[in-house]
């Protein structure tokens, strides 16, 4: 790969796929991202994006309309998913999974108050409502399931988050997500680690007429918890992540069920684990920095992973963990919702995350990264320019990010516009709403984002800007139909 003037060169990836088993895990180095900043114009003015209009969400306007009537935020979202990898409608119904929260809190507090809850609304009709036409139908457990699994119940706060959720034998469902218990002091700092943990949940499906709803998921199966081995534990750093559990079978590996999720590389807080492999640069290369200086700049307190598990039993309650298929060490903390998606033969990693959690001397803007390969677990070559970006929010990198809830009066109004961002069948891309606007001028969300679509074709991943109207699709759009193209089931 050519280096951009003034940048160093991206890394070599070959795509070469290695057995699920392996311990082999990909590498999305610093000079992998350091193509983020070299693709993002020095000279973009104050509100504009400096990045390539190709990888940026087109502007979402203010003026959005609540897909729950304002009943609850809602932010990551997903849809139910079925054995032939497809998003199938259920008795005529669309069905899609959501965490919510109520909406008396403020927004920026939903995190440790999420609960799982679900939409619906009919399938197949042609003209929907501007909000997408869905009907909230409540929170999906039923009160205290998702906690019953802490042996410590002496939490201060007890949330579910994001996951995936599959539908076998009919009207059976497997939810798969994360538990949380929190252990805070009345001040907000921790009396003891919290404890995230994957869990699967089993209920049933019905639908009539009139609507869509739910039963069981009483018994919680604990699938999973950080073992400090591959994936950090709370004893090694109490902010570690470790959740969001996205189930898939592998065509070039029947009758398996393997799983991807977020967390960290198992270091200590603060230990100096980066290496030149995580570097990434050529020999030689005018632009490199060795990691013993990118370690003095605090780059590795960001030491984010994609985990792998598989199955060992049918139920899919019980699971083995894998070294992880991606680490991100020195280059970012955090790759969130991670998703296995197959098209044409090649296998696309997509995880999403933030600005604000790039290490030290790396910038990117939010938004969903995407690592392509030949199998699930590949020497993955981050697209577009060997950065990784996929679809990023409008962002301008010559100025600081500021914070969804104070945005940067220099930042583009569209810097939180959207996040979570989760690939569906066709390249169709649905995402929730943060903060639209800057510092003067600025309305939260809490709700879900105009659909996009991308052209995905090998390492170019792009926006398709005829879809919709200058490729902003419908508000809330989750369509179902779709039955072919996303890793799913059998
Ligand atoms: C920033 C964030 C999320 C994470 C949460 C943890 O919004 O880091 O990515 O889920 O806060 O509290
Ligand atoms: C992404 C995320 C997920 C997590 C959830 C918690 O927005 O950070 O990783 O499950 O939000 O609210």
């Amino acid at each position: 790969p050519e280096a951009v003037s003034g940048f160093p060169a991206p890394t070599e990836h070959t795509q070469k796929a290695y057995d699920p088993e392996a311990d082999f895990t990909a590498k999305w180095t610093r000079a992998d991202a350091r193509q983020l900043q070299a693709m993002s114009d020095p000279a973009a003015a104050s509100r504009e994006n400096s990045m390539p209009e190709e990888y940026t969400m087109p502007t979402v306007p203010q003026d959005f309309p609540d897909m729950s009537n304002e009943e609850v935020w809602v932010w990551d979202s997903w849809t139910l998913t079925d054995g032939t990898s497809a998003q199938p409608s259920f008795k005529g119904w669309e069905v899609v999974f959501s965490l919510v929260a109520d909406r008396k809190l403020g927004f920026d507090d939903r995190h440790t108050y999420a609960k799982l809850g679900y939409f619906f609304r009919k399938a197949d009709v042609a003209e929907r409502p501007e909000d997408g036409g869905w009907t909230y139908g409540g929170l999906v457990f039923p009160d205290g399931a998702s906690g019953a699994i802490f042996e410590d119940q002496s939490f201060s706060h007890q949330t579910e988050w994001s996951g995936s959720t599959r539908i076998f034998d009919g009207n059976k469902l497997r939810i798969f997500y994360t538990a949380v218990a929190f252990y805070r002091n009345d001040d907000g700092s921790n009396r003891k680690p919290y404890d995230p943990r994957l869990v699967q949940s089993e209920g049933r499906l019905f639908a009539d007429e009139n609507g869509v709803w739910m039963t069981g998921f009483r018994d919680q199966h604990d699938m999973l918890q950080a073992d400090g081995e591959y994936y950090q534990t709370g004893a090694q750093n109490e902010f570690f992540n470790f959740r969001d559990p996205f189930t898939f079978e592998d065509p070039a590996h029947p009758g398996k069920t393997y799983m991807v999720f977020e967390g960290n590389s198992a270091f200590a807080r603060g230990e100096r684990a980066c290496t030149e492999e995580d570097m990434g640069y050529a020999p030689g290369d005018p632009h490199a920095e060795t990691a013993d200086e990118a370690m003095d700049k605090g780059a590795h307190f960001q030491m984010a992973n994609v985990g792998l598990a598989v199955a060992e039993n049918a139920a899919l309650t019980e699971w083995r963990f894998l070294p992880p298929i991606l680490s991100a060490n020195c280059v970012n903390d955090q790759t969130e919702r991670p998703q296995i998606y197959i098209k044409d033969g090649k296998y696309y990693l997509f995880t999403i995350t933030h600005r604000g959690t790039y290490a030290a001397g790396i910038d990117g803007p939010e938004g969903v990264y995407g690592f392509v390969g030949d199998g699930i677990r590949s020497d993955f070559q981050p697209v577009n320019r060997g950065s990784g970006l996929a679809l990023g929010s409008p962002a301008n990198l010559n100025f600081p990010a500021g914070t969804p809830f104070a945005p940067n009066p220099d930042q583009h109004p569209g810097q939180f516009q959207a996040y979570s961002h989760y690939v569906m069948p066709d390249g169709l891309v649905q995402s929730f709403i943060d903060t639209i606007g800057t510092s003067d001028d600025f309305v939260r969300g809490g709700t879900l984002a105009p659909t996009v679509r991308l052209d995905i074709e090998g390492d170019a991943v792009t926006v398709d800007r005829s879809y919709g109207t200058n490729g902003l699709g419908e508000w809330a759009d989750i369509p179902s139909g779709y039955a072919h193209e996303i890793a799913g089931t059998s």
